[in-house]
């Protein structure tokens, strides 16, 4: 009985102090936001949005007519695609690999110096002019594998849509993880 009024009033000075503490603390400092680069994630958005379009499509039709028929549709729309979400998104883009299928799918000559170490990580740089160059690098995955795999793996009908459409394919015999190769991306000078 005694010692309770006592003990509150300890303990609400304990909050008091506490609460006096926390009111003169410094603000704790601000997150640290990202620095990316805009024209790194304009790069970036190009990116994912050809690889959207493109899978899309190629599923698409694989799903209504099967993988040997989708090898055509895309050795037609591909290129397409790939020159609509450049126009849309204002910057130049592009796929290419060590062993290409399409031959119009040579790296510009900028990519070269990016691509000489065979990278498996993003890289970007600068041109003297101010232009942004990046390459991002493309994995094989297990749907890749019935149009990219070795013999075994490719999808009835595929190797012989391969053979007719593309004498000088180099893009099969691929297991799933393997580098596939890259897109490449250019940003105007702003
Ligand atoms: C239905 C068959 C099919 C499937 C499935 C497929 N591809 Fe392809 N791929 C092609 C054809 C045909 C080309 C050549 C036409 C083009 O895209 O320029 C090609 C071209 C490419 C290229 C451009 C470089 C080159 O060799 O000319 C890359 C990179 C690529 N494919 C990666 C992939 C990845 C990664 C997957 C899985 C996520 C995949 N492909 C799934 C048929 C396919």
């Amino acid at each position: 009985m005694l010692v309770r009024p006592r003990a509150i009033v300890a303990a609400l000075a304990l909050v008091g102090a506490l609460v006096g503490c926390e009111s003169r603390r410094e603000p704790p400092p601000p997150a640290e936001a990202p620095k990316l680069d805009p024209d790194v994630a304009l790069a970036e958005r190009a990116r994912d949005e050809l690889q959207k379009r493109l899978m899309g499509r190629v599923m698409q039709a694989v799903a209504e007519h099967g993988h040997a028929e989708a090898v055509e549709v895309c050795s037609r729309e591909a290129t397409a695609i790939t020159n609509a979400v450049g126009e849309e998104l204002g910057v130049r883009i592009g796929r290419t690999s060590p062993r290409t299928r399409n031959p119009e799918n040579e790296p510009p000559p900028w990519a070269r110096e990016l691509l000489v170490d065979v990278p498996t990580v993003a890289r970007h740089a600068r041109d003297q002019d101010g232009a942004l160059h990046v390459i991002f690098p493309i994995f094989v995955g297990e749907p890749c594998l019935r149009c990219h795999g070795a013999e075994g793996d490719l999808a009835p009908g595929v190797k012989d849509a391969l053979a007719a459409r593309y004498p000088d394919d180099h893009a099969t015999g691929y297991a799933a993880g393997d580098l596939r190769g890259w897109f490449w991306v250019e940003v105007p000078p702003r």
